[in-house]
C-alpha cells in the first residue's frame, strides 16, 4: 500500500499491527478458492490487505456505515484487485441486509464489542444462515473468559467502551460460544493474538 491515502479513504494504526498475525491465522485455515464474506470492513484496509495476500478468494467487504463504505470503495478503487468486491451495505443486526451467499466463511474483526449485542446476535445467525456446511466464523477481538485472567488494558477497554455506549463492551467468550451453538456453529479453536486478542473460530456442522 502506498503512503498516499487515496481519496475518502481511511487508515488505522491498528490494522498495521494486527492485519498480518490475522493473515498467518486465516490463510492455513481458509480452503483453496472460499469465498469470503468480511462484516463490519471498517476502513477496508483490512479487505485490500488480506484480499491481496489470498488471491485466489473472492472477498466481500461490507459495513453498515457511509463514510466506511466510501473508504472501501476508495481503497478497492487505488488497489484495482481483481478478487475484492464492491462493498456492500450490511447491517450484522438486521438479516434482511445479508446476502444470499453462499461463502466458506466469515470474518469480522473488532465489532462485537463496539456494537450491541444484537449486532453480535445478527452476526452469528447471519453467518449460520450463508455459510456452507463446514464453513468458518472467524471473530478477531478481546474477549471476557471465566477461567482467564483479563488483562488490565482489556478491563479498562472495556470500561471506556462502555462509558461511551452502555450496550458496548467485551463480550464473554463462553455467551458468544453458546450463542453460536443455538445457530449450529460449534467453537473449533481458540488462537491467542498479540495485545490480548483472540481469534475464535465456529464451524458449521
Ligand atoms: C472498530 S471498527 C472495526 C473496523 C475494522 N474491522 C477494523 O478492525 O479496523 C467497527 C466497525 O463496525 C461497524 N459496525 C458496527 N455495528 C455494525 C453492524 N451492526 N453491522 C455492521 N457493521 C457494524 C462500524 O461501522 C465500524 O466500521
Amino acid at each position: 500500500m502506498s503512503d498516499t491515502l487515496p481519496d475518502g479513504a481511511r487508515t488505522s494504526p491498528a490494522t498495521a499491527r494486527n492485519r498480518q498475525p490475522i493473515l498467518e491465522v486465516l490463510q492455513p485455515r481458509l480452503p483453496a478458492g472460499a469465498r469470503v464474506l468480511e462484516v463490519a470492513s471498517g476502513a477496508g484496509e483490512h479487505a485490500v490487505f488480506l484480499a491481496e495476500a489470498l488471491p485466489g478468494m473472492p472477498w466481500q467487504p461490507s459495513d453498515r456505515d457511509d463514510e466506511a463504505l466510501a473508504s472501501i470503495a476508495a481503497w478497492r478503487t487505488a488497489t484495482g484487485l481483481a478478487n475484492l468486491a464492491p462493498p456492500l451495505r450490511l447491517d450484522a443486526a438486521d438479516l434482511a441486509s445479508w446476502p444470499e451467499g453462499p461463502f466458506e466463511a466469515v470474518v469480522c474483526i473488532n465489532m462485537i464489542h463496539i456494537s450491541p449485542w444484537a449486532a453480535c446476535e445478527g452476526l452469528v445467525a447471519g453467518a449460520g444462515r450463508v455459510m456452507t456446511p463446514g464453513g468458518r466464523l472467524f471473530l478477531y477481538g478481546p474477549f471476557l473468559e471465566a477461567d482467564v485472567e483479563t488483562a488490565p488494558s482489556n478491563l479498562a477497554f472495556d470500561q471506556s467502551l462502555k462509558a461511551r455506549d452502555p450496550a458496548w463492551g467485551l463480550r464473554d467468550l463462553a455467551a458468544v460460544t453458546a450463542l453460536a451453538g443455538a445457530h449450529g456453529l460449534a467453537l473449533a479453536e481458540r488462537i491467542g493474538m498479540p495485545a490480548n486478542n483472540l481469534i475464535v473460530m465456529f464451524e458449521k456442522a
